[in-house]
């Protein structure tokens, strides 16, 4: 998107003649975001001057997304009705799709859509996120995620798109390009890209932890997909939990203020994350360029008073504050907001449409990525008499959509809207299909067993593995290996279907089964894989990681980037056999 400089010199004039009608308390007001709940009052949201509010996974502001719109509408409402009337932004962790609606639309999670590799589909997925932000009542999404991940044991692998920076950089153009179109388009929401830098490539993978990396790889590995965004016009960027070689990232002067937002002319509002101020530095996370803080948890009072004094005492500049509000604003008028506030609607309908769900669905196809097929046993003959399905994350929406569906760290049950791959292995098969959930009941006499293993789904923290080069996580669970072990050691014909957010140590499972797929996290469309392995569509997805052959792989940090020659994967990235 190339900038409007009329527009923006339009807008630069309204700025200059609000910001002098604002006082310290308001200008603190707008760089502050709260929860729509516990945080604040309705009446705070005036009293307080704040800026914008956030919804993440976790209470509800209702049951229907018109709850939810009009929630929003009456805090908006209330914004307006102060005296300078600045409206407010609204922020959400739609991160595959508006996931924490129940109902909407869940496309595969970033590192699919990174084996799918496909531009044009993640313009569109993030096109159909926004709509549906939009729909319950947000203008900005916290996504997508640029991590570029050097260690498979950080919990959050799957929130990016893959260990290569190029691909990264490609995906995340399409990604900004399709959430926020032109910007002010009502259906558009402002993206952020995140988390600022260095959140993939801490020491073992610990989310929050230490980054060592010199300037010269973070220039070349982590910014170019960021330097892509900003050319696109990315309305916000997050900052990230770690540090970098010693420096907290919320309050890393040079990487904020002089690298991205003097020489790569980022010109949008640089974010705290979760509780910045208080955990990652107070004033320093001001100073070094953070425009909005995520006042949350108990942060709001500590936030505002604190940086209040810090102005009266001048350890924080005015100017410093200006440059803040100013970035708050100036997306707040290119987003329309001041003109159009409200959400629509209109936009309802389209929540978990039949033709959002065929987007999510292509993208679940293209996401797969076959690593071995002997005797072309897929694809998968409708007609076979009896095929057996097993495995928990067969038939279950919330275990094959992972983290950051309907809960924070996901959950295991089905929610609205959702097709389980067992349903849709159940629609297109003609023959018998039996659920064997645990392989307790073996049928020897199956033509074929489809055999679903995984991890169970996990978000920030949660999923990260640990220190330890021997950590466990990253193999499968004893029941899991049970699973194939029951039918091959049969003689059954076995198809295995990995669910994980992240390559697993599979190497002697890929040995024992007939065909194995990689399927990532697929989200709320399911049947898309159950169309790829009856042969309906191709198998399109290429590994976005380097596939581990032993846990020795995870020595210090993944990828080739920084392999030496002692290490070679099991397959290497961009590696994804077809049937044609
Ligand atoms: C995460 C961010 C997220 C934010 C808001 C943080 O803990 O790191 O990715 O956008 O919470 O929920």
């Amino acid at each position: 998107m190339v900038r409007d400089k009329k527009a923006d010199s339009i807008i630069a004039s309204k700025i200059d003649a609000l910001l002098p009608l604002m006082t310290l308390e308001e200008k603190i007001g707008q760089m502050t975001q709260v929860r729509h709940f516990d945080d604040i009052t309705e009446e705070e949201v005036a009293t307080r001057f704040i800026g914008s509010i956030i919804h993440t996974e976790g209470s509800d502001p209702g049951k229907t997304a018109l709850d939810w719109q009009l929630k929003f509408k009456k805090f908006q409402e209330i914004a307006l009705s102060t005296r300078l009337g600045i409206p407010l932004l609204f922020g959400v962790d739609a991160v595959h799709g508006q996931n924490t609606f129940d109902g909407a639309t869940i496309f595969p999670h970033n590192i699919g859509l990174g084996a799918s590799g496909n531009a044009e589909l993640v313009k569109k997925a993030a096109s159909i996120t926004a709509l549906e932000a939009r729909a319950t009542g947000f203008n900005w999404v916290f996504s997508p995620c640029v991590a570029i991940p050097y260690n498979e044991k950080w919990g959050r692998v799957y929130e990016a798109f893959s260990e290569s920076t190029e691909l990264t950089t490609k995906l995340t153009r399409a990604s900004v390009e399709g959430h926020q179109g032109s910007f002010s388009d009502p259906r558009k929401v402002m993206a952020t890209t995140k988390h600022f830098i260095g959140d993939g490539a801490t020491d073992y993978g610990q989310e929050g932890g230490e980054t060592s990396l010199s300037r010269k790889e973070v220039n070349e590995y982590l910014l170019p997909p960021y330097k892509a965004a900003i050319e696109l016009g990315v309305g916000s960027v997050m900052t990230s939990f770690n540090t970098l070689n010693g420096i907290s990232m919320h309050a890393h002067k040079d990487l904020i203020t002089d690298t991205l937002k003097k020489e790569m002319k980022f010109d949008g509002i640089v974010v705290s994350d979760w509780k910045g101020y208080s955990k990652y530095g107070e004033n320093a996370t001001v100073n070094g360029g953070i425009d909005m803080v995520m006042a949350v948890d108990g942060d709001l009072e500590m936030f505002q008073k604190g940086l209040l004094e810090a102005v009266k005492k001048g350890e924080v500049s005015i100017d410093r504050i200006n440059d803040a509000v100013r970035r708050i604003l100036r997306q707040k008028y290119r987003l329309g907001l001041f003109e159009n506030p409200f959400p629509d609607p209109e936009l309802i309908q389209e929540i978990g449409s039949d033709e959002h769900r065929a987007v999510a669905r292509q993208a679940v196809r293209e996401s797969l990525v076959l690593l071995k097929n002997e005797k072309n046993i897929l694809p998968l003959e409708k007609i076979l008499p009896k095929i057996v399905v097993v495995g928990e994350h067969a038939d279950s929406a919330g275990l094959q959509s992972g983290g950051w569906t309907i809960d924070w760290q996901g959950a295991d049950r089905n929610y609205q809207g959702a097709t389980t791959i067992l349903e849709g292995i159940k629609k297109l098969a003609r023959g018998e299909v039996i659920y064997d959930q645990h392989a307790t009941n073996v049928q020897e006499d199956a033509d074929v067993a489809i055999i679903f293993i995984g991890e169970k789904p996990y978000a920030e923290f949660f999923g990260d593995v640990g220190h330890e080069v021997s950590d466990f996580e990253l193999f499968l669970t004893e029941s899991h290996k049970h699973y194939i072990d029951a039918y091959a050691n049969k003689g059954v014909k076995t198809v295995v279907v990995l669910l994980s957010g992240r390559p697993l140590v599979t190497t002697k499972e890929i040995d024992q089964s007939d065909a194995f797929v990689a399927a990532w996290l697929p989200g709320s469309e399911g049947d898309g894989v159950a169309e790829v392995l009856f042969g309906d569509h191709d198998f399109k997805g290429k590994l976005p990681h380097s596939w581990p052959k032993s846990i020795d792989d995870y020595k210090s940090k993944y990828g080739p980037n920084f392999w030496d020659d002692s290490i070679e994967p099991l397959f290497p990235f961009g590696f994804g056999l077809q049937y044609n």
